[in-house]
């Protein structure tokens, strides 16, 4: 058997096995054929809120329905079990070294919501062996038509898994607060990926504001300055979360703010950057989903 046809063959038995674990009842397809949206959460600089935002705005997309899937590549102090008060045995590094298949990893976080743990095997995808790269292309292209939304948590900066992550995704969302480095990080963030890897699209999401007019007034900063000093820059607003201790409280407890406290402004707020995410157009059918964004990774090492 070539290469080729023995990968087919697992990847349609791991496409079974991952059926199994997520429920028939979701497994409606996604929009348009163009696969699962793929939104990265990024920042320049940590500790700005994306686990909070990417396990919160879960919540959000799966009370609306749809089958989210969350990549937790933060290896960062928070994992994103954290929020959901699990704890995975294996991890993505489980499937890189071939002791799991992505369908024994998976793990059901919440009614719609699906994790794939982070593991020590993700610090750096660009080490990957050529076979590790296409083991997970296969694994990854049987998750396709199962999710609506495959949200990545991805670490801050510039690291090369970051800048992936970034390239690949349907939407560039990056997180930023309005402490000055925050901003500037972003902005160096944007800079790389728009001047070395060509992605110009971003959305700007602001975490811990006062109030809308600072969230308002970093954004118009942000983009003056990409304005100015970058070519071809847009950076769409992606709305505002407050500054808000039922944000932390809910960390404490282990759970997302939307299910401790539904009513609070946070959570408002979040079900609105929920809404303005699923009404953004994709932008082409080449230009996002995970099967794309994971042939990148396979061809990478030709590029070298
Ligand atoms: N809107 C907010 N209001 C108050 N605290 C917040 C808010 N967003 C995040 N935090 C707190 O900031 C800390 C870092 O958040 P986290 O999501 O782990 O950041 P990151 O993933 O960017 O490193 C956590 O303690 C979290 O509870
Ligand atoms: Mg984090």
């Amino acid at each position: 058997m070539d290469q080729a046809s023995s990968l087919r063959k697992m990847v349609d038995k791991q496409s079974s096995d991952i059926k199994k674990n997520i429920p028939s009842s979701t497994q409606t397809g996604n929009v348009n054929g163009l696969g699962p949206r793929v939104i990265s959460v990024s920042s320049g600089k940590g500790g700005v809120g994306k686990t909070n935002i990417v396990g919160n705005l879960a919540m959000a997309f799966a009370s609306q329905g749809k089958r989210v899937l969350i990549l937790d590549a933060d290896l960062g102090l928070a994992n994103i079990d954290i929020i959901f008060g699990i704890h995975p045995t294996f991890n993505i590094g489980h499937v890189l070294n071939g002791e799991k298949q992505l369908s024994e990893i998976i793990v059901e976080a919440s009614k719609g919501i699906h994790i794939i743990p982070a593991g020590s095997g993700f610090v750096n995808l660009t080490h990957l062996t050529e076979g590790q790269k296409l083991s997970l292309l296969s694994e990854f292209e049987t998750i396709g038509d199962m999710v609506d939304i495959f949200l990545i948590d991805t670490g801050a900066g510039i690291s090369t898994n970051v800048l992936y992550f970034n390239i690949a995704a349907d939407d560039c969302v990056i997180v930023a607060t309005p402490e000055p480095t925050s901003v500037t990080d972003a902005y160096a963030m944007i800079k790389v990926m728009s001047t070395r890897h060509d992605t110009k699209h971003f959305k700007l999401l602001m975490n811990m504001v006062k109030d809308v007019a600072e969230a308002k007034s970093v954004y118009q900063n942000l983009c003056q300055a990409t304005e100015r000093f970058l070519n071809d820059i847009v950076i769409e607003y992606a709305g505002y979360i407050t500054f808000d201790e039922s944000v932390r409280e809910s960390v404490r407890q282990r759970k997302t703010v939307i299910s401790l406290y539904p009513d609070s402004i946070v959570s408002g707020q979040i079900k609105k950057i929920a809404d303005t995410f699923l009404k953004w157009p994709r932008r082409s059918e080449y230009d996002g989903n995970i099967k794309f964004f994971m042939k990148r990774f396979v061809d990478y090492k030709m590029q070298q």
